[in-house]
């Protein structure tokens, strides 16, 4: 199984980017966990980071035929992009949205999700726990899946 995730803009700050919200992890350290974990599952994973929307869009467009499951850290553009809603819809491959912070708890402009209408299910507020809390519902999924099938 294959699984991509993509991480949106500003995510390369984590570490030193308002720590009291978002932890003290870097995105690199946050990676090592998933891929360590991954492993022991043997899930195949994949890891991107960009700050650009049209960059994004392009990686999910890309994943059709190419992964299992899509986990999406859409970061501020899950609250204002259409086009990444638009393209995770025509993909068609099974999205998980992500969030460190716990968006219903902030501001109320964070409160809306974009995309998670068209998204499998939603994880928010774990800190980086969020990111292995998807990748353990994409192997709950895939191992239901398989049973079932
Ligand atoms: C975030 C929450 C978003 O509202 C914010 O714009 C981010 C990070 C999170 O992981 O908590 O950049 O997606």
């Amino acid at each position: 199984m294959k699984v991509l995730f993509l991480n949106g803009p500003n995510l390369n700050l984590l570490g030193t980017r308002e720590p009291g919200v978002y932890g003290r992890s870097t995105l690199a350290a946050i990676e090592a966990r998933v891929r360590r974990r991954a492993g022991e599952l043997g899930i195949a994973v994949e890891w991107r980071q960009s700050n650009l929307e049209g960059e994004l869009v392009t990686w999910i467009q890309q994943a059709a035929g190419a992964f299992d499951f899509l986990v999406l850290n859409a970061a501020a553009y899950t609250h204002t992009s259409v086009a990444l809603r638009d393209a995770i819809a025509a993909a068609g491959v099974p999205t998980l949205e992500v969030h460190l912070s716990n968006v219903h708890a902030r501001e109320e402009f964070r409160h809306r999700s974009l995309i998670a209408a068209v998204c499998r299910g939603v994880i928010a507020g774990f800190g980086s726990t969020s990111y292995l809390l998807a990748l353990e519902a994409v192997n709950a999924l895939a191992t239901e899946a398989a049973s079932s099938a």
